[in-house]
């Protein structure tokens, strides 16, 4: 007996249905691994150097950590955070910051949302004219404040009005970059386990002229709970004729990015989180997929050069209001690959301007402070 779940955008897939998809999406997965493992990603036009993408995380991928990401190596393309159209058109202050790119920032990947085709198209033309090598349309960010106004995740549940929302962008960015710059999809499952929508999704799209689509193994109603599904993501890339699948969610190990390959069959990987302790996590996958071995991990020394980068470019690009509390925000995260290190991480949470910053960094890098476990051998990379 087939039982049926939730409807969403009358798009529905009963348990036995999804369990033989899985199958079948396992089996298409098997004969493309060889060809994915260590392969640099196409997307459209645009041949990228690796198949590893720095995703668009809001408040954290700025230009100054993709800079340091970028600059770690690995990097394929790396993206703006999701951007407004309406702002970008209007010149708003905020959405020109977030959209800021510099030289050595390519290939860039600018990440729109919205639900107005018309805007999205001529804020994807925009996108086009201030340097995006890819356009990306959101449509999974699970946030109020973009679901409200039927954006991000909301194109998950109406598949053909995000159809033909996606061909309005597709013929606007065509016409604006002559065919050079392809437009891509980052979505979820589905809204939620009774509505998975991203295969069926996916080949819509890739009949609109979508060049790839990127999927976090989640949806919407997990927000970040629970485990990726990988089998979920295999039946993305099975699902489609042509275009690359990218896999996207939990990825924060090189054996987990080829884990994603291997049990997918995706084309790329693209890493949010993980890099924010580890900005050379994605040179780590890629050396893995191309060597068979992971590479060293930075010495304490070299993660601390990392740290005076990312203030450094902040300070650079964004002021220094800006860079004092994204290093405060940021330490953290940082931290979790520098050992013991409380009273360095308080110091910098606490510096009242750039010169304390730089003073904390000198200290701790000479020996300031009594966690000098930190200096040890560096910990292996699978923390
Ligand atoms: C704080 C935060 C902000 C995010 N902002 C965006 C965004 O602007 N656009 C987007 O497509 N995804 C966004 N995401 C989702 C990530 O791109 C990614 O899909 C998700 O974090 C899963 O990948 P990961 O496990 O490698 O982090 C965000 C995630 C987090 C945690």
């Amino acid at each position: 007996m087939l039982r049926w779940g939730g409807i969403v955008g009358g798009l529905e897939l009963c348990g036995t249905v999804r369990r033989r998809a899985r199958r079948c999406a396992a089996l298409a997965s098997r004969s493309r691994i060889a060809r994915v493992i260590g392969e640099p990603l196409t997307i459209g036009p645009v041949r990228l150097a690796t198949n590893m993408l720095l995703a668009p995380v809001a408040g954290y991928c700025d230009l100054a950590f993709r800079l340091v990401v970028r600059g770690c190596g690995g990097v394929g393309l790396a993206s703006t955070d999701l951007l407004s159209p309406h702002g970008l058109l209007r010149g708003s202050a905020k959405s020109l910051d977030l959209a800021q790119t510099a030289a050595g920032d390519a290939p860039l990947g600018m990440q729109l949302y919205g639900n107005d085709a018309a805007i999205l198209a001529d804020g994807a033309a925009w996108a086009v004219d201030h340097g995006a090598a890819v356009v990306d349309i959101n449509m999974g960010c699970p946030v109020d404040k973009v679901t409200k106004t039927n954006g991000g995740s909301m194109l998950l549940c109406d598949p053909q009005r995000t159809t033909r929302l996606a061909e309005r962008v597709v013929g606007a960015v065509e016409k604006a970059s002559l065919g050079r710059v392809p437009v891509t999809a980052k979505v979820r499952l589905g809204w939620d386990s009774r509505s998975i929508v991203a295969p069926r999704l996916a080949r819509r799209l890739e009949g609109a002229g979508i060049a790839a689509v990127t999927v976090h193994g989640r949806t919407t109603e997990q927000r970040f709970r629970g485990e990726v599904d990988l089998d979920g993501i295999g039946e993305v890339v099975a699902a489609v004729d042509r275009i690359p699948i990218i896999g996207n969610g939990d990825v924060t190990t090189p054996e987990a990015c080829v884990r994603m390959l291997r049990v997918t069959g995706c084309a790329g990987v693209m890493i949010g989180r993980g890099a924010f302790s580890a900005p050379w996590l994605p040179r780590a996958c890629w050396s893995l997929q191309t060597t068979g071995r992971v590479g060293p991990e930075p010495t304490f020394e070299e993660k601390l050069d990392l740290i005076m980068r990312y203030f450094g470019l902040m300070l650079e690009h964004r002021g220094e209001r800006y860079a004092m509390t994204h290093i405060r925000r940021r330490i953290s995260w940082f931290a979790k690959r520098l050992g013991p290190c409380k009273p360095f991480r308080e110091a910098i949470r606490t510096a009242p301007g750039p010169a304390e910053v730089r003073a904390a960094l000198a200290e701790f890098r000479h020996g300031g402070w009594a966690d000098r476990a930190a200096r040890g051998p560096a910990a292996a990379l699978v923390a």
